[in-house]
């Protein structure tokens, strides 16, 4: 268990927080895949018209991505839309050139392009894969898909499901409501919301497992910009994994899933016949998918406890780089002017001339835009505070960091992150070990304010 006091105390205990990405070597396992970006008819509701959505392999979500810690993962990306794209793994600790952002890492994909991202994965965990050109529009048609690291601890489970969840935008005849794309009112209020909840791109899936097994879920969020917040029908669910960092297991009767950002649950049966999860952040309950529990399944399903290994202390370290980022920006926001592109204007004209509404320091971010450049190796301190009106979900790429969560009921919790859901008026500190060399990219998963200047990246040298 870490406690508070452990954080504040910075124990001398040391862990590696993840290893470092080395170079490929000869006998690890090579996991090959192929992922190619089209588009494919979808009809969403058999009252609705069919709709071309924008899929990996044609599927909604894309294909799972799955390997065991230390094997390389090899994707053969193929690009066949009409525009340019590429793929970011998000949560993995990536080799900076293979993190799929475009203009920073690499050049983004052209149609007809393909491109070939190898990495290893060293740490197990549930991950996912997006599109990472025009998010706003390229994740809400679909380019996403789940990534799963498994390691011996894995074989423990009898079942393990995959709960990817998104929160689409439909019009009235069920097709994508492509309208808004863009809308103004979005990118300065809370992002695209959504009308048609999914759960592995369907509508209330059934899904079942043995009796008395134990069972894995791994929620993802890849809604645009909704905060789901799941509940269900047991007295309580017990959470075993955060952003694919493994946690000393805690109970809670519901958990808010920013976008980005994931969660693991293990759920042990026994007499009961259903379980039902719904998605509770709306006024009324509904219904996300059920969990039928096979009373005839196999019966030598083990007895004992699953053993998990948590995340330990934080690791020891001296003369942390403080870096300050002041989130100002959005609707009945405080920010009344910001540079954008080294010219200082209002937010009237930022919102006018380049739509632009958020900014970091008052400074209109990009992907382009450096934050700070800071030594290997020296721990980092990012002092984050949300001085807007509305939540954002903040994600670091490369890199997971400690933060005190404000997320559960236990609201001190420590947590091992990739993605922050900050409250109004929060102020956090993020707190990691520069060790993976590159350009790191911080930003709202709120993907309409990410594209309006919540963004920014952070250079390891
Ligand atoms: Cu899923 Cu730049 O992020
Ligand atoms: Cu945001």
């Amino acid at each position: 268990m870490v406690s508070r006091r452990d954080f504040l105390n910075f124990s001398a205990a040391t862990i590696a927080l993840t290893a470092l990405p080395s170079q490929i070597q000869s006998k690890q396992l090579i996991r090959n895949y192929r992922l190619t970006a089209g588009i494919t008819p979808h009809q969403f509701d058999a009252k609705g018209i069919s709709d071309n959505l924008w899929l990996y392999n044609k599927q909604t979500p894309g294909p799972l991505i799955e390997a065991k810690e230390n094997d390389v993962i090899r994707v053969k990306f193929v690009n066949n839309l009409h525009e340019a794209t590429t793929i970011h793994w998000h949560g993995i600790k990536n080799i900076n050139k293979m993190d799929g952002v475009p203009y920073l890492t690499q050049d983004p994909v052209q149609p007809g392009e393909s491109f070939l991202y190898e990495f290893p994965v060293n740490h197990a965990g549930t991950f996912w894969y997006h599109a990472h050109v025009q998010t706003w529009k390229q994740i809400s048609k679909g380019l996403y898909g789940p990534l799963v690291v498994k390691n011996h601890l894995d074989e423990q489970f009898d079942n393990d499901l995959i709960i990817l969840a998104d929160d689409w935008r439909l019009n009235k005849n069920y097709q994508i409501d492509k309208k808004s794309f863009g809308s103004l009112h979005d990118w300065s209020h809370a992002g695209r919301i959504g009308n048609w909840l999914t759960i592995n791109g369907k509508k209330i899936p059934k899904y079942s497992i043995n009796k008395n097994g134990h069972t894995r879920l791994r929620f993802i969020n890849a809604s645009n910009a909704r905060i789901l917040s799941f509940g269900s029908s047991l007295d309580g669910m017990k959470i075993i994994s955060i952003d694919g960092m493994s946690v000393e297991p805690f109970i809670e009767d519901k958990f808010n899933l920013g976008p980005g950002q994931r969660i693991d649950l293990l759920i042990k049966t026994d007499d009961i016949s259903t379980i039902d999860f719904f998605e509770v952040s709306g006024k009324k309950p509904i219904s996300a998918f059920k969990l039928n529990i096979n009373q005839n399944g196999k019966k030598n399903i083990r007895k004992k406890d699953i053993n998990l290994q948590s995340f330990k202390k934080i690791p020891h370290y001296k003369n942390p780089r403080i870096l300050k980022i002041h989130m100002q920006g959005g609707a009945m926001g405080n920010l009344a002017k910001a540079y954008f592109e080294g010219v200082e204007k209002n937010f009237r004209s930022l919102a006018i001339e380049d739509k632009k509404f958020w900014a970091f320091n008052k400074e209109v971010g990009k992907y382009e835009k450096s934050l700070a450049s800071v030594k290997k190796g020296q721990t980092i301190i990012l002092e984050v505070w949300n001085d807007s009106r509305w939540p954002h979900s903040m994600h670091l790429h490369g890199n997971h960091f400690y933060v005190e969560s404000k997320e559960f009921s236990d609201t001190d919790k420590l947590v091992l992150r990739d993605t922050y859901l900050m409250q109004p008026g929060e102020k956090s500190k993020f707190t990691y070990i520069a060790d993976n060399p590159g350009k790191w990219l911080f930003h709202c998963h709120m993907l309409e304010h990410a594209a309006s200047g919540m963004i920014g990246y952070i250079e390891v040298l």
